[in-house]
């Protein structure tokens, strides 16, 4: 595996690969990987004949007060990890190298599906997601690009921004890896002191009441809402950002579970804040 940490070799490798007919499968992360980063660099390993894993803590997509200092770094690890799951390329870029001129003056709009949920609670989170990811994929080229459920709103912004913006790549979609217990995977899951980690099994226990109530035919949008936040509620410990049920694509909310709609909470346990979601059948 090669480590690359400037954007030209990058780039020149991923051009190289496809002179060779070769496809570019590509995994952006923040790193301190896990099994759920490592079930995408697994499928694109899969489905692409060069891989590369960029692994780059943004600072772009951290407001004020959050965690930028504070996100856990173990880039040693992270090669380690990679060069087992079969990685190419590993892509670890510095700030000044991403950045040269400090923050970049044109910046990629979310549009309306960067101001609700995400885009509502972390204001210009979204924002600075499409504007790095815009960055990787200019480097890396014509790719396919994996991105997972875990992140519904942003997987599904990028896959906006590709289709209204035509960069020259396909989005693939990950599901989301979960612990045993039901929490999903997150490189933020190291913050929680065990009676917080314990606690944050009220997410998945919510998504799945709804999904239960949903299955049972329950349409009320609303009858789902109230339910995941009375389970949330029920936790002393969890203190409720937002729940919603919303359209797959386009993040609006609706009224009724018909087609495919996603149940999606976010909430915090201490300074912790932690997202999850699942999709929603209508009967
Ligand atoms: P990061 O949080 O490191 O996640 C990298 C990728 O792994 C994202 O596509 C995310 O959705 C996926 N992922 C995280 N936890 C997962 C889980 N439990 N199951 C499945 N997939 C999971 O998301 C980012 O980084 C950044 O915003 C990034 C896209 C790299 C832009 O900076």
């Amino acid at each position: 595996m090669d480590v690359i940490r400037r954007r030209e070799p990058l780039r020149d490798a991923c051009d190289d690969a496809r002179l060779e007919g070769r496809t570019v499968g590509f995994v952006p992360t923040m790193g301190s990987l896990h099994e759920g980063h490592l079930s995408l660099v697994r499928k694109a390993r899969r489905e692409a004949e060069t891989v590369v894993v960029s692994i780059f803590v943004n600072p772009l997509q951290f407001g004020p007060g959050e965690d930028l200092e504070a996100y856990p770094r173990d880039p040693q690890r992270d090669l380690r990890l990679l060069e087992e799951f079969g990685a190419d390329l590993a892509f670890l870029p510095s700030v000044e190298e991403m950045y040269p001129d400090g923050r970049p003056l044109v910046t990629v709009d979310p549009g309306p599906l960067g101001g609700v949920l995400e885009g509502a609670s972390r204001p210009g989170h979204l924002r600075g997601v499409c504007t790095v990811v815009a960055k990787l994929l200019g480097v890396v080229g014509p790719c396919r690009a994996y991105f997972g459920e875990k992140d519904a709103q942003q997987l599904a912004v990028i896959r906006r921004m590709v289709e209204d913006l035509d960069l020259p790549a396909s989005v693939l979609a990950g599901e989301t890896v979960r612990e045993p217990d039901g929490v999903a995977m997150s490189s933020r899951n190291v913050y929680l002191s065990d009676e917080e980690r314990e606690a944050a099994r009220a997410l998945p226990r919510a998504l799945a009441a709804a999904a239960a109530l949903a299955d049972g035919g329950e349409v009320s949008a609303d009858v789902l809402r109230a339910e995941m936040a009375k389970h949330i509620g029920a936790e002393p410990l969890a203190e409720l950002d937002y729940v919603a049920v919303v359209d797959d694509a386009t993040f609006q909310e609706v009224e009724k579970v018909d087609g495919t709609v996603r149940a999606l909470v976010a909430a915090r346990f201490g300074s912790t804040r932690l997202i999850d979601n699942a999709r929603l059948v209508a009967r």
